[in-house]
């Protein structure tokens, strides 16, 4: 018997709401979002980006968040942390984000969406914070200890999602036991107070996750990734130091020609191509030859993007209005979640 938790009907269940949000986008509310640690890069865009402007022009209500006090889970300082938010609103913006549908906020610009927090933890267990595997997995890659704010950063996501009723979550796999324990964290409230908070859903990336350009995970520390913000010539100084191998001939082997195949997919994401068919064209032309055409096909790709991304840059006033606008709106929610929360507790005084 498949439980709960597994992949497999997070999976199915994430089907369904596919075929829903195509009927009915109205009835859903999305939320997600990122944490601004640094520039948003190729795998954001084809995993989630993308997809937010998709369910924004659908119609359904959207809602990205600025995951600020996720930055200091793992980390020690804030450092950088207004350049990361500024240039994080830009990527959105330069990426089809629309302000006047989705609002975009961070998490410290919210008092009353943080404060569901106290509730929240009240209806977990420590045991079940301790088991969280994401948790584990991000403590064991940071070195970092397990500080309060560590173990109970999922509680909070919970805030994030519940706060403005969202139902739907896109998110990656990795982030399925956070959607877990905020189903589990509205049940108990419902159970406990009366009905405030909905069922909520994650929605998985239909794309398969976008390797590095070496075919390693994409990941800042390894070098390996192309943000939206690069210019032409960045990316092309990127893929042409990304490392391939001595064979010339060109072939799709994700298993054993990590760096080839790793500049084959970006080609083929960015072209709509497959990995085979342009391996095909390539053929003896040699690493050279594949290069070129991903970095052709990356700057050909992105440079709509980057034009809008340049004028955003230069108009940081533009930014900042709309973060405010977007943190106004969250604060009005929030209030009014956390106002039927009060009631619902018999907190009113
Ligand atoms: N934890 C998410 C990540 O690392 C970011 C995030 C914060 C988030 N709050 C959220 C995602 C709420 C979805 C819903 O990518």
């Amino acid at each position: 018997m498949p439980n709960e938790n597994s992949y497999e009907v997070a999976l199915q269940k994430s089907n369904a709401i596919r075929e829903g949000l195509a009927k009915t986008p109205e009835k859903f509310t999305m939320l997600t979002g990122d944490r601004p640690t640094g520039r948003l890069h190729l795998g954001h865009y084809f995993g989630t980006l993308k997809g937010r402007v998709e369910l924004q022009d659908m119609g359904a209500k959207t809602n990205v968040l600025i995951a600020d006090y996720q930055v200091i889970t793992d980390r020690d300082t804030t450092e950088h942390i207004q350049d990361n938010v500024y240039n994080m609103v830009m990527d959105y913006l330069a990426c089809g984000i629309d302000p006047d549908k989705t609002m975009i906020y961070t998490h410290s610009a919210v008092p009353a969406a943080n404060q569901l927090m106290l509730p929240f933890l009240s209806l977990v267990s420590e045991a079940e914070l301790a088991r969280n595997p994401t948790v584990k997995a991000e403590m064991e890659a940071s070195g970092h200890e397990l500080t309060g704010l560590l173990l109970t950063y999922p509680v909070h996501q919970a805030c994030d999602i519940l706060f403005c009723k969202g139902n739907v979550v896109p998110v990656g796999r990795d982030q399925l036991p956070h959607i877990e324990l905020t189903r589990t964290i509205a049940r108990r409230f419902n159970n406990r107070y009366g009905k405030v908070f909905p069922e909520v859903d994650a929605l998985l990336s239909e794309t398969p996750l976008l390797p590095g350009l070496d075919g390693r995970k994409m990941s800042k520390s390894y070098g390996n990734a192309i943000n939206i913000s690069m210019t032409a010539e960045e990316t092309a100084k990127r893929i042409k130091k990304s490392q391939t191998d001595s064979e010339r001939m060109i072939t799709f082997d994700p298993e054993n020609r990590p760096g080839v195949s790793g500049l084959l997919s970006t080609a083929a994401i960015c072209t709509g191509r497959s990995e085979v068919e342009i391996a095909e064209e390539i053929g003896m032309g040699g690493s050279g030859q594949l290069k070129k055409y991903v970095t052709e096909a990356v700057n050909g790709y992105f440079a709509p993007i980057r034009e809008r991304r340049q004028r955003y840059e230069n108009d940081l006033d533009y930014v900042k209005d709309v973060l405010h606008e977007g943190n106004r709106r969250a604060n009005e929610i929030a209030e009014q979640t956390l106002a039927e929360v009060r009631d619902a507790m018999g907190m009113v005084y």
